[in-house]
């Protein structure tokens, strides 16, 4: 590492920050973290006796909490948002004040030199782009208010300038703030309790990243940054662009009692369908550790001890 940088994550207890704030940590930065803790997640607990992590409960929304906190910054990671389709569903009004209008307070309270680094989803992508090719110059168009608020904070980051922007493929693997519905995490949840699966629209293809990757992806922007700012990459592995059949082969490879079957009726409310270049970060240098089947094989081990039957007696 060449500079040791001081690094505010506005929402860094989630699934992506528990993962990435203790491999910031472990490379020499300062990190702090401002979040809600909105799941009564104690997923930062490990890394408190790091003297070089801090720790702030409170709302990224609030421009008084916000102000003092970026003062001291390098770099500004934004991961607080309301994730998901369905929870910005639940809550619009705290989808565009968080997702977006937090993140255009944060471009209008720092200076020049400080630096912002963000993750945005690439499923907008996969709208009308039938089996194609999508690369960052591909049109984002996103159908649902998740997509919407996610691109609009994107634009206006990479307006601002000094600037790196994150396109994440579907997350998978274990993290201290366990997320269960995203689409790998969900079947390996289903193929280990529930040994089975119906699929709609099978053929569709998405593309993976293990959260690792994506810890060190950003890693990777912190020090890279002056070759790789003003840009968007898209972030995934290049040898998983699979359609959920055949990630659902892939578990089974695992878990040979795993059955799948195809819905003949009903149609996948996400919509996604895409295959996606990842050629402009892997030409700065980035390449993922962690491939599909590592992560399907950890988050076998992982549900030994997550089970997700909040209201059931076994
Ligand atoms: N996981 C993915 O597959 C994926 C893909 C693309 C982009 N992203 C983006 O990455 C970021 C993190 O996603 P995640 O999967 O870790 O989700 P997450 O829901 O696990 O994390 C969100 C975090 O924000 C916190 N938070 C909620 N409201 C807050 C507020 N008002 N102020 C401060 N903190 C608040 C929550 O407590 C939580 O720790 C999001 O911006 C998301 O859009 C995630």
């Amino acid at each position: 590492m060449s500079e040791r940088l001081h690094i505010l994550i506005t929402g860094g207890a989630g699934y992506l920050g528990s993962t990435m704030v203790p491999a910031l940590l472990a490379a020499g930065h300062r990190v702090t973290v401002l979040d809600t803790f909105m799941f009564r997640q104690n997923s930062l607990a490990h890394v408190c006796a790091d003297p070089g992590f801090a720790v702030v409960r409170g709302d990224a929304r609030e421009e008084a909490v916000l102000r003092p906190l970026v003062q001291t910054a390098d770099v500004v990671i934004p991961l607080a948002a309301i994730v998901g389709a369905p929870l910005c569903d639940r809550d619009r009004t705290a989808a565009v004040s968080l997702n977006r209008d937090a993140v255009a307070t944060l471009v209008r309270l720092l200076s020049r030199e400080q630096r912002i680094m963000m993750p945005v989803t690439n499923s907008g992508y996969g709208i009308g782009e039938q089996g194609k090719h999508c690369t960052e110059e591909s049109p984002l168009r996103p159908v649902s208010l998740y997509g919407r608020t996610k691109v609009e904070a994107e634009a206006m980051v990479l307006e601002r300038g000094n600037a790196i922007s994150f396109r994440l493929a579907t997350v998978f693997g274990m993290s201290p703030r366990m997320r269960v519905d995203l689409l790998v995490n969900d079947f390996v949840h289903r193929a280990v309790y529930d040994r089975a699966v119906v699929l709609f629209e099978p053929h569709f293809t998405r593309n993976y990243i293990h959260v690792r990757d994506v810890a060190r992806a950003f890693l990777h922007g912190i020090d890279r940054f002056e070759a790789m700012r003003d840009n968007a990459y898209n972030v995934g592995l290049s040898d998983a662009n699979l359609s959920k059949w055949q990630l659902c082969e892939r578990i089974r490879a695992h878990l040979p009692g795993f059955v799948f079957v195809e819905a003949p009726i009903g149609e996948d409310p996400d919509k996604r369908d895409y295959i996606v270049s990842n050629a402009k970060i892997e030409g700065t240098g980035y390449r993922p550790t962690h491939s599909l089947d590592d992560g399907i094989a950890e988050l076998i081990k992982g549900y030994v001890m997550i089970r997700d039957t909040h209201y059931g007696n076994v």
